[in-house]
């Protein structure tokens, strides 16, 4: 679809005479994310891919609590997001005037934080006549792989991976998918951050947890792999967690300080059994649905010992597996901006302007 055609299908902020730029068939795209800790803001073009991102991470913010609270975490994004903006902006030597659409990240995430990028995002729309696209989160985690790529190969697996979410997704198309497996209860990324709590890491721990695992032996411990056994794509991981928490009370009730060592070898054995687990039932979606590519988002993605073994299994087992690039596994503006860009272009905006979702299935 050409640029002209794209505005002069989009409702009030659409104006073909109002925007300057011609009937080239690129497009640029601002967008914005903070639905939790992470205000990011980036830029995408059709034609070039990323120009620019900035981002900022409130972990420093919440470290003190023990996890996100919300109003801070919406007077921190109100705080930043001006600013990254125009740190985005420089960085891709453009102007305001020269962005042809916006997106902005409409849910699931916390009200506030959400509110905050909603509305900067449908001001700008609304000052400049551009469109505006309201989109899904866990979708531009979907997409991350592809921020720095231009290959996109469909159907895939999607193994999500973050602080909220453990699923398997069938990816038929750019807006086409279809639930496979999911979590009854703790995501794979809650479940490192209650352990590396465990272990008296600060939060969140995954990476620091996993850090620590690399001074372990992953067989010192047996934890369980949940529902591995079960005829189903369906994770479980408090059994788990359970079993680490049972490990650490018993030695606290023996009167006995656990040593680097043991901490080491708990951190690795819990990362071994919970990748085993992602890897089984990754395996398992694949060959069930005759699937040859396997992509893998969410801020877990960037767990190293997670990554050797899908590398290995795509080697024994002949499919090929793509993730983001280490910056992108968790919140980023650059994803909403390339998710931004597919929907603008095919015309796809959603709801009305101005509209958050903080409760919102990736299938509806
Ligand atoms: N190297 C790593 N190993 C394991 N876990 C990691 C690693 N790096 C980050 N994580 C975990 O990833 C999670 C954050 O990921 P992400 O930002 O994608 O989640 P989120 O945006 O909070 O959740 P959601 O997208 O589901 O709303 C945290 O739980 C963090 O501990
Ligand atoms: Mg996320």
């Amino acid at each position: 679809m050409r640029k002209g055609e794209i505005l002069s299908i989009i409702g009030i902020f659409a104006n073909p005479q109002v925007n300057p730029r011609g009937e080239d068939s690129n497009l640029i795209i601002l967008g914005f994310e903070s639905s939790c800790d992470e205000t990011g803001v980036g830029i995408y073009s059709i034609n070039q891919g990323l120009i620019s991102h900035s981002l900022h991470s409130q972990i420093q913010l919440h470290e003190n609590y023990g996890g996100v609270v919300p109003e801070l975490a919406s007077r921190d994004h109100l705080k930043r997001i001006i600013n990254l903006t125009k740190t985005a902006l420089s960085d891709a030597k453009i102007t305001l005037d020269e962005i042809d659409g916006i997106a902005y990240t409409r849910g699931p995430g916390l009200a506030g934080a959400l509110l905050v990028g909603a509305s900067v995002a449908t001001s700008i729309a609304y000052t400049k006549r551009i469109p505006c696209a309201g989109v899904h989160h866990l979708e531009g985690h979907i997409l991350s792989p592809f921020i720095n790529t231009e290959k996109r190969d469909f159907p895939f697996l999607t193994l999500l991976v973050s602080g909220g979410h453990t699923q398997l997704i069938e990816v038929k198309a750019v807006g086409e998918y279809l639930l496979l497996g999911d979590t009854r209860d703790d995501a794979a990324g809650e479940a490192f951050d209650k352990t590396a709590k465990l272990l008296g890491l600060p939060y969140p721990g995954g990476a620091k947890l996993s850090e620590l695992a690399k001074n372990g032996s992953g067989q010192a411990y047996e934890f369980p792999r949940p529902m591995l056994d079960q005829d189903n794509l369906d994770f479980s991981f408090s059994g788990l967690k359970t079993a680490v928490v049972n490990l650490v009370n018993k030695s606290s009730e023996e009167r006995k300080t656990l040593s680097e060592t043991n901490r080491a070898d708990i951190a690795a054995s819990f990362e071994d059994a919970i990748t085993d687990v992602l890897v089984s039932k990754s395996l398992k979606a694949l060959r069930t649905k005759h699937l040859k590519r396997l992509v893998v988002s969410g801020g877990v993605g960037a767990n190293s010992a997670l990554r050797k073994k899908l590398d290995q299994a795509s080697e024994n087992e002949d499919f090929e597996t793509l993730y983001p690039p280490i910056e992108f596994c968790t919140d980023n503006g650059a994803m909403i901006a390339l998710l931004g860009a597919e929907k603008i272009k095919n015309g796809v905006l959603g709801p009305a302007p101005f509209d958050i979702k903080p409760r919102w299935p990736l299938t509806q």
